[in-house]
């Protein structure tokens, strides 16, 4: 029961959720997240991350279906042109049970010290797109 609220919910938000713009500070633009479309994998977790002027800097890629239980959700960050893999966004996953009463998601980001701080920045707005998509609840927004 638990696991098909999710899953509607997961397919649900791919429809309506597609991309978003962060700026940081608000009114200045840093760049934006969009999830990419793939026909023959469409819940494959594919993301690409854009600086202002719309230009790919980095590629997210995540597992074909984040609802595991027990495993870590490993999201890889790619460069921009999938060749080199340069982090990871990791969500601890703690057993549906847990999950379903606690909302203390662990999150981790793991990138280079020496990233611009922009693109961080863009990474951390793609770490709460990937939340929200994959793991918060429907009546907690
Ligand atoms: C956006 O990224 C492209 C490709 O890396 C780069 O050439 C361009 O200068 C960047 N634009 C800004 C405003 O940072």
């Amino acid at each position: 029961m638990l696991i098909q609220l999710f899953c509607f919910l997961m397919i649900f938000l791919f429809f309506f959720v597609q991309s978003i713009d962060i700026s940081s500070p608000p009114g200045t633009p840093l760049g934006s997240i969009h999830q990419e479309w793939t026909t023959c994998t469409p819940l494959a977790g594919k993301f690409t991350v854009r600086n202002v002027s719309d230009d790919v800097v980095l590629r997210i890629e995540g597992p074909v279906c984040a609802i595991s239980c027990g495993d870590d959700v490993v999201f890889k960050v790619l460069s921009e042109d999938s060749s080199v893999q340069v982090g990871t966004i990791t969500k601890q996953w703690r057993g549906l049970c847990a999950e379903a009463f606690t909302d203390a998601d662990n999150f981790g980001l793991s990138v280079p010290v020496d990233m611009d701080v922009r693109t961080k920045a863009l990474l951390l707005g793609a770490l709460f797109l990937i939340d929200f998509m994959y793991f918060e609840k429907a009546n907690n927004n």
